[in-house]
């Protein structure tokens, strides 16, 4: 039988505990947390993952800022907002939402947010510390998905996680932190990736696999041991006709039934990324007003 790891359901349980600090916030009259989003351009992918993400804002009572600049603005345009939105002490956190047009440097524009207000966990100082288990931002998908296997009771330690996809916004920070050597981790982590040949010699060995490439039903149950826990990453929207679905990396229909846990796609490791980002954000309110 194959368990489902409903995210929607935990992240709604973390959402309640988030309103409760806010609560008293207010209640000490103070401000409340605000996120500051800067989107370039018009990728559909990023327009819904950045309403998803003002939607949530709103939720749960935090106040949240978009800037939205147009198609093709220069990367010294971008430069200029994130300096805005680094000295603006009424914005606690902030994100450039990723990806970002060919004609930007995107090591330019992470390396010019404030570590402080970086509460996607992106910059080299909070990605450095969280490589040498220090206190930092850890990137939110990485987060969600590590918080969704805790509140399950899935143990980690000793198991075999393979990891499909080396992206810096997930593949790369999940590998780090399964493998750190503390109660949530101590697994020992095969990184796959687009040059890794016969990706199925990995899976097939995999206690977890997590899997983050955005190639719609690229994981099918042949590729998996029976048993073993799948975490989909992937979200790729499809369009049928005049409608649209979004489907995960994983074969459901193949993968459901020989897995003993699975993340649902909607539903699964999306709504436990963005609630990560709030709690950083708030993490970010609480911490800067110190
Ligand atoms: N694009 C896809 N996921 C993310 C994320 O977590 N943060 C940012 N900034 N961009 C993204």
């Amino acid at each position: 039988m194959t368990k489902i790891l409903n995210g929607d359901k935990l992240a709604i349980k973390i959402r309640k505990e988030i309103s409760k600090e806010i609560e008293n916030i207010k209640k000490k009259k103070k401000r409340i947390p605000h996120l500051g989003i800067i989107l370039s351009g018009t990728n559909s992918s990023s327009l819904t993952y950045v309403n998803s993400k003002i939607k949530e804002c709103k939720n749960i009572g935090l106040q949240s800022t978009l800037v939205h600049l147009p198609e093709y603005s220069s990367e010294h345009d971008i430069l200029k907002e994130i300096q805005r939105m680094n000295k603006d002490p009424l914005i606690d956190g902030f994100i450039v939402q990723l990806p970002l047009q060919k004609h930007i440097n995107q090591n330019n524009i992470i390396l010019s947010i404030n570590p402080k207000k970086d509460v996607d966990g992106f910059h080299p100082e909070n990605f450095g510390k969280m490589s040498l288990n220090m206190k930092a931002f850890f990137p939110a998908t990485a987060l969600g998905i590590l918080t969704l296997l805790e509140k399950n009771k899935i143990k980690i330690s000793g198991k075999h996680t393979v990891v499909i996809g080396r992206s810096n916004i997930v593949g790369r920070p999940i590998s780090i932190l399964m493998s750190r050597r503390k109660d949530i981790g101590n697994s020992t982590v095969t990184l796959t990736h687009s040059s890794t040949p016969n990706i199925e010699y990995y899976t097939k060995q995999a206690d977890i696999i997590i899997t983050a490439v955005g190639i719609p039903g690229f994981l099918k149950g042949e590729m998996i041991k029976k048993g073993s826990i799948v975490v989909d990453v992937g979200i790729t929207r499809i369009q049928n006709g005049k409608k649209f679905y979004f489907k995960g990396d994983v074969d459901f229909n193949s993968v459901y039934g020989k897995a003993s846990y699975l993340t649902p796609v909607p539903g699964g490791v999306g709504p436990m990324t963005r609630i990560m980002l709030i709690k950083n954000t708030l993490i970010a309110a609480l911490k800067n007003r110190e």
